[in-house]
């Protein structure tokens, strides 16, 4: 499939997470005064690390479907970060999963209006660069997708259900209701809009959609291994939250070894489709193999 070395997809990788933080830098807002505490939250909690994988899936699909213009997409691949980011902010509060902020060192009250904030922000950061599109129908798609996938029929739904059934037990189709929303949503929609924004055609947003859902459901199943095997360092972030929280994971319902194989096969899959789609993108297929390794 691939003949990119792992030292190569190394520098490849660490090259696209310094460009993103970058554009992320240059996203937040300026001219703060009197409201500086949540401009202040905002920049903490969005550059305070992650592997920044949903602005790079949606780069990477951008130019797999021939996008050219880079800094047409950088609104979009700023806003799914903010949007992210605000995600961990609010699921991190007491109410939630009361885990230590991974993102937030404000205080209750700036977590929950630094999420809100970021949320907001991404909508302005995505619509002003909409507008400034050769073809702003492109950018209504990808903001229809990314509005779509981060609510209530995406992971705002999912994060419902979740918070429902805490402590609860669940069964294997509320499980796989609760990851395909909360978690593969946010994902199908970086591959969207990076599909919607190079013009990809609907049946192949459709298709780079299954692609998201597959890598979305590898990928959550893989943070609950890590939840249980890492350890706060590597993460960075507390381990054994899910037990804490008596929650039902794919490893408490199928096991650790079942769970290991999921997350190879729906991986796998994800780049099967992905190769029949369109011409070769080596980086793009190899950030999804590593994810079925990832430490963290
Ligand atoms: C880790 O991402 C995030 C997940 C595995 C998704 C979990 C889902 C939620 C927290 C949904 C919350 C929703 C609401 C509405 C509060 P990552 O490993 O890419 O994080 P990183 O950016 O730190 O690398
Ligand atoms: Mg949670």
């Amino acid at each position: 499939m691939t003949s990119m070395t792992q030292e190569q997809f190394q520098d490849a990788l660490n090259a696209r997470v310094s460009t993103i933080e970058k554009v992320l830098v240059s996203a937040l807002p300026k001219n703060i005064t009197k409201q500086k505490t949540i401009a202040d939250a905002m920049e903490y909690s969005l550059m305070a690390g992650g592997k920044r994988l949903r602005p790079m899936l949606m780069l990477e699909v951008y130019r797999l479907f021939g996008g050219s213009d880079e800094a047409e997409i950088e609104p979009f691949m700023a806003a799914i970060e903010m949007i992210h980011t605000y995600s961990l902010v609010h699921d991190d509060l007491p109410a939630m999963d009361n885990d230590e902020y991974r993102r937030g060192r404000y205080g209750e009250d700036m977590g929950i209006l630094a999420g809100d904030a970021l949320l907001n922000y991404a909508y302005e950061t995505a619509v002003e660069g909409a507008l400034k599109l050769k073809d702003p129908a492109n950018g209504l798609k990808a903001l229809q997708i990314l509005s779509r996938k981060a609510g209530v029929y995406g992971m705002v739904g999912g994060q419902v259900v979740d918070v429902e059934l805490t402590g609860k037990p669940i069964s294997e189709e509320q499980l796989d209701f609760i990851y395909r929303y909360k978690t593969s949503a946010l994902l199908e929609a970086s591959l969207m809009a990076g599909a919607a924004l190079a013009g990809a055609a609907e049946e192949e947003i459709a298709q780079i959609e299954c692609v998201g859902r597959l890598v979305g459901l590898a990928f959550q199943i893989q943070d609950d291994i890590l939840d249980l095997t890492s350890t706060a360092e590597e993460l960075g972030k507390p381990i054994g939250s899910d037990l804490r929280n008596e929650k039902t994971t794919y490893v408490s319902l199928y096991g650790m070894r079942e769970a290991e194989e999921a997350v190879e096969e729906y991986s796998k899959e994800a780049v099967e489709i992905l190769e029949n789609l369109s011409e070769e993108n080596e980086f793009l297929d190899q950030l999804i193999v590593s994810l079925i390794h990832r430490k963290k």
